[in-house]
């Protein structure tokens, strides 16, 4: 089942991290975004009522099997509990925390913890995690990636943190399968303009498949 879900993720490509002001918001956000080709969804937890969004957007795309919805910025285990008893599919965070990844591991969920240095990285890699969110990697850029990946060539990098169709290509020579993709991807949703998110969606989908070809 983890392994499903990380084979997914990085089929997928980008996730989408969305951050939004209510659950109707981000349930219309959803919608644009899977109507744009994007099938992963980081829908975070400074969203009001994350879980009450996770639960009604997992149940309304059930048909769906390829698409993935998972929570972010879960800081600690007991918020990682809701996130998955909502039905998130992944958990990820800024941060690294022992617990959480203690639960995710018990439920065979991945854990994408935030991580800034190698040690970090190789903390949160004994604690089970595949996958760790370089955050914010904006900070660091894609050069870092390609240094650390020398020594960790196991370690799925997902950079987040100022990812644009421009800079997406820098990142992927840097090595980075999965790519978190929050401000630049949901520019338009701001003025609830969905049609453009779901055009800029679609734009990023195709960038992203061009450049992994
Ligand atoms: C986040 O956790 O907010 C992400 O890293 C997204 O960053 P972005 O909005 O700069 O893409």
């Amino acid at each position: 089942k983890k392994i499903e879900i990380l084979q997914a993720l990085e089929k997928n490509g980008i996730v989408a991290v969305l951050r939004a002001d209510s659950v109707e918001k981000a349930l219309d956000i959803i919608d644009a975004l899977i109507a744009g080709g994007i099938k992963s969804i980081e829908l975070t937890f400074t969203v009001p009522n994350a879980d009450v969004a996770i639960r009604k957007i997992t149940k309304q795309y059930t048909d769906h099997q390829d698409v993935l919805i998972g929570a972010g910025t879960v800081l600690d285990a007991p918020t990682a509990q809701i996130a998955l008893m909502s039905g998130a599919k992944f958990i990820v965070a800024p941060t690294f925390d022992a617990d959480t990844a203690a639960l995710c591991n018990l439920y065979q969920v991945p854990y994408i913890p935030g991580c800034m240095t190698v040690n970090e990285m190789k903390t949160a890699m004994q604690a089970g995690a595949e996958v760790i969110k370089l955050f914010p990697s904006n900070i660091v850029g894609p050069a870092f990636v390609k240094d650390v990946k020398a020594p960790l060539p196991q370690l799925e990098i997902m950079p987040s943190g100022g990812i644009n169709l421009d800079n997406m290509c820098d990142w992927i020579n840097a090595g980075c399968k999965i790519l978190g993709v929050g401000g630049s991807l949901l520019k338009h949703a701001e003025t609830n303009q969905f049609e453009k998110v779901t055009e800029t969606a679609q734009a990023f989908m195709q960038k992203y498949k061009q450049l992994r070809e």
